[in-house]
């Protein structure tokens, strides 16, 4: 079965293929705007470590059961188990994660149509279409309609065409794209008034708020988010991993690459707000907090832009095609994994699989679209703060408590022959079993805690 799946082609493929899953909103619009309302450096702080002693672990648990079993989330799952009851274990696991990866991408695909409208609202304007560019960034029912759509095609386009044609191809085009817009647009943004106000936020760190527990909480949530955990996605793309590959150093660079780019989006986002600031666009309020409605992306940005008259259209244009990029490189993993579940498991074909699961995802935006205001918000939610906490949890206890300790080794020696002397072998098997499912169930119980 193996030869008929797909696989990486090469190193830099699946390095770039699994970032582009990992970099996406949650890096440029989550975190900068997370670090803004919880206190600047002290929150990048708490996150670097958070996201490098927790975060890290799990996602090489998620990796490896993907390597281990080469083949989709719910089949690589059973392959570890052993009893019946361990296998319907897997199954809930397994199918819980494709779950919510398609409920993330019916709201993902929403918000990045949004960041389609707004890349094209500059262009349209400029050739003299007034109406029309209102009209596109006017929020519209048939506004999101439309670009939700478009932007679904696109993922459709990409994962019609499997794992190296599709996902390693456009990983390898759109990632440098996306770092080179990025620093672009950092090196223009702190050549403006106030930019510097800004960057003494992002880096000083205030020590005094790093205890707080709602800090440490909304980091843990932002680096599970980020490097796409909880979700089945990274066990797919472990899958398509061959077995010459040394997995823990695979795993650490996706990391690094997925931290770096929140980390350098930082240095855009913040000084921009202070920018936009400094030419009267109001944000932060007296204490420093940031101000309702103070939307960093859809606000804060387009009022900044609008302030530099030319030049602006043309910032906004480069920012908005990054923001649909980023997003891009992660909804085609977020719909490859219930795609692989059906072409493996139900044994259709790969573009038919991939049109019906990309129409039921776009049935549950345009539900979602209809009553946006309560709906969006309550998807986020369940998948996000409910949905993927709980099954890392889950997908830690497996590799902890249910796979056999010689069956991890054995399949971490296969690319990476003396492992076993590694410090990463001393401290990680200890992380899944203990530490990633308590840390994770004191993040859930918190959610639970605020939301009752
Ligand atoms: N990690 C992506 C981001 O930061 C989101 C994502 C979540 C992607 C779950 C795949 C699966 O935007």
């Amino acid at each position: 079965m193996a030869s008929s799946r797909g696989e990486f082609s090469s190193r830099i493929g699946f390095v770039l293929a699994a970032a582009g899953s990992a970099v996406g909103l949650g890096n440029i619009w989550g975190f900068p705007t997370q670090t803004a309302s919880n206190g600047g450096a002290a929150f990048v702080f708490v996150y670097l470590i958070l996201a490098f002693t927790l975060a890290y672990p799990a996602f090489m648990a998620e990796l490896l059961i993907g390597r281990y079993g080469q083949a989709n989330a719910v089949t690589s799952l059973q392959k570890m188990s052993k009893t019946t009851f361990q296998k319907r274990f897997a199954f809930i696991v397994g199918f819980s994660g494709i779950i919510f990866a398609s409920l993330i991408l019916s709201f993902y695909g929403i918000l990045a149509g949004q960041m389609m409208s707004y890349a094209v609202e500059p262009v349209i304007r400029t050739v003299g279409f007034e109406g029309i560019a209102d009209w596109v960034v006017a929020g519209s029912l048939s506004r999101n309609l439309l670009f939700t759509a478009s932007f679904m095609c696109l993922t459709l386009y990409i994962i019609r065409k499997g794992v190296q044609e599709g996902i390693e191809k456009w990983s390898k085009r759109l990632m440098p794209l996306l770092i080179m817009l990025l620093i672009c647009l950092i090196i223009y943004v702190l050549t403006l008034k106030g930019a510097s106000l800004g960057l003494n936020a992002y880096l000083n760190p205030d020590f005094s708020r790093i205890l707080e527990p709602n800090l440490l909480i909304s980091a843990l949530g932002q680096a599970f988010f980020s490097l796409s955990i909880g979700t089945s996605t990274m066990v797919i793309y472990g899958s398509y991993i061959s077995k010459k590959e040394n997995l823990i150093s695979l795993g650490a660079q996706v990391t690094l690459i997925d931290v770096s780019i929140a980390f350098i989006a930082g240095l855009l986002i913040i000084p921009a707000m202070y920018v936009a600031q400094a030419q009267g666009v109001a944000i932060f309020a007296e204490d420093g907090s940031l101000i309702s409605g103070a939307n960093v992306v859809f606000v804060v940005l387009p009022s900044l832009f609008n302030t530099m008259e030319t030049v602006g259209s043309v910032v906004a244009f480069i920012f908005f095609v990054l923001m649909t990029v980023a997003a891009l490189t992660s909804s085609i993993s977020m719909l490859e994994t219930p795609v692989s579940y059906v072409v493996e498991r139900h044994n259709m074909e790969r573009k038919k699989a991939s049109t019906i699961i990309g129409g039921v995802i776009f049935i549950i935006s345009l539900a979602i679209i209809s009553n946006i205001e309560v709906l969006l918000g309550l998807v986020i939610a369940t998948a996000t703060e409910y949905g993927q906490p709980i099954v890392a949890m889950l997908a830690c206890i497996f590799v902890g408590w249910i796979w056999q300790r010689n069956e991890i080794l054995k399949e971490l020696q296969q690319g990476n022959a003396d492992v076993e002397n590694s410090f990463f072998w001393k401290i990680w098997p200890w992380y899944v079993k203990f530490i990633c499912p308590t840390a994770i169930a004191i993040v859930f119980i918190h959610y639970l805690n605020i939301s009752i």
